[in-house]
């Protein structure tokens, strides 16, 4: 299995409507939606794929659309993520690696930001920015 979706295809996304329903994404408007849209690409993880692996470099930000993601730090399971929750902040904020691996419970829908986009996305994305550092102090 790929790790860090480095192997999953990626598909543009082309309805930014969806995004509506995530909450870090709800209160946008729909020009920054349409933004949001534009930098979020959407990848399918089939249950049971590791996406994030502990100790792994950082290549992507996540946003979970459908199902369910496990998070384990040291193979204890830690924390259960759904739709609007997302993943793969702490390494990109701190610029090292990957805090706990993240694993598919279920077939999975995310969208993903690339590293190099994660910055830039978090500036022209208030709300998307306020959610990520304010979950990033808890965890
Ligand atoms: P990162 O360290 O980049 O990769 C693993 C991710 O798991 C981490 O970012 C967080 O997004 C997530 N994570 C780690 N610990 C917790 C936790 N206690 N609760 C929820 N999510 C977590």
């Amino acid at each position: 299995m790929g790790r860090d979706a480095r192997e999953l295809s990626f598909r543009p996304v082309v309805d930014s409507s969806r995004l509506a329903q995530l909450p870090c994404f709800a209160e946008l408007s729909d020009e920054q939606r349409t933004q949001a849209s534009d930098l979020l690409e959407e990848v399918v993880v089939s249950a049971g794929a590791e996406v994030a692996v502990q100790g792994d470099f950082a290549y992507h930000f996540f946003v979970v659309e459908d199902g369910t993601a496990e998070v384990r730090e040291n193979g204890a399971r830690v924390a259960e993520l759904g739709p609007g929750d997302f993943f793969g902040e702490l390494a990109l904020l701190r610029d090292g690696p990957r805090s706990a691996s993240v694993v598919a419970a279920t077939d999975l829908r995310v969208r993903v930001i690339p590293r190099q986009e994660f910055g830039r996305s978090m500036r022209r994305l208030p709300t998307l920015a306020h959610s990520v550092r304010a979950a990033a102090v808890t965890r």
